[in-house]
């Protein structure tokens, strides 16, 4: 582990941890304010976050953006980052060997992020950061505290573009992020 950004940052380049770097055209890092107190995590870069090395700037990234704006929470003001760096092929989820190889950055981030909220997006995060007992579909919506850390699992943003019905459960839940913010007396907007 890293006790700075540079470091890790420097640490990833060139990985090939897993066969995900084959095909990949950049490491999708992570973006947003490093020392914001509220995370979100994905699932694994897609096609247009291959090309711009950006986490979200898809279909479904741009979904979320909207769900911030009427949330009037800052995309800039929170940090965003995904279970896997590298885009798997074809959009598949994660295999659970690239999702291993990868999470020790992830880990590295959130030690350096410090976040007290952490927003998973969809079962790929869920599973991978609290555990394969868990179910989205079971545990979306609802607080898991950990070490300290507050956990809130929800549909994955591309899931939303194929069921309305989703939408309202993820505002819902980004309302919960900003309610426990605001109780906690911390940032996100
Ligand atoms: N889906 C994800 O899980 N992450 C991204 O960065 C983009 C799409």
């Amino acid at each position: 582990m890293y006790d700075n950004w540079e470091d890790l940052e420097k640490s990833i380049i060139g990985c090939k941890k897993c066969k995900l770097f084959t095909n990949r055209n950049n490491i999708v890092f992570g973006t947003g304010d490093k020392q914001s107190d509220i995370m979100l995590i994905g699932e694994g870069p897609g096609a247009d976050e291959d090309l711009q090395a950006i986490p979200f700037v898809g279909k479904a990234g741009k979904l979320m953006n909207m769900a911030f704006d009427a949330l009037n929470i800052k995309r800039d003001k929170v940090y965003i980052a995904n279970i896997v760096k590298c885009r798997p092929p074809a959009n598949r989820n994660p295999e659970n060997d690239e999702a291993q190889a990868c999470l020790d950055y992830l880990r590295n981030q959130v030690l350096l992020v410090k976040p007290k909220i952490i927003v998973l997006l969809g079962n790929v995060a869920l599973k991978n950061i609290l555990g394969k007992e868990y179910g989205i579909t079971a545990a979306r919506g609802k607080w898991v505290e950990k070490k300290g850390i507050w956990y809130m699992p929800t549909w994955h943003p591309a899931a939303l573009l194929r069921d309305d019905n989703k939408k309202i459960d993820f505002w819902k839940d980004l309302k919960e992020v900003k309610n426990k913010a605001k109780d906690m007396n911390i940032g996100g907007d």
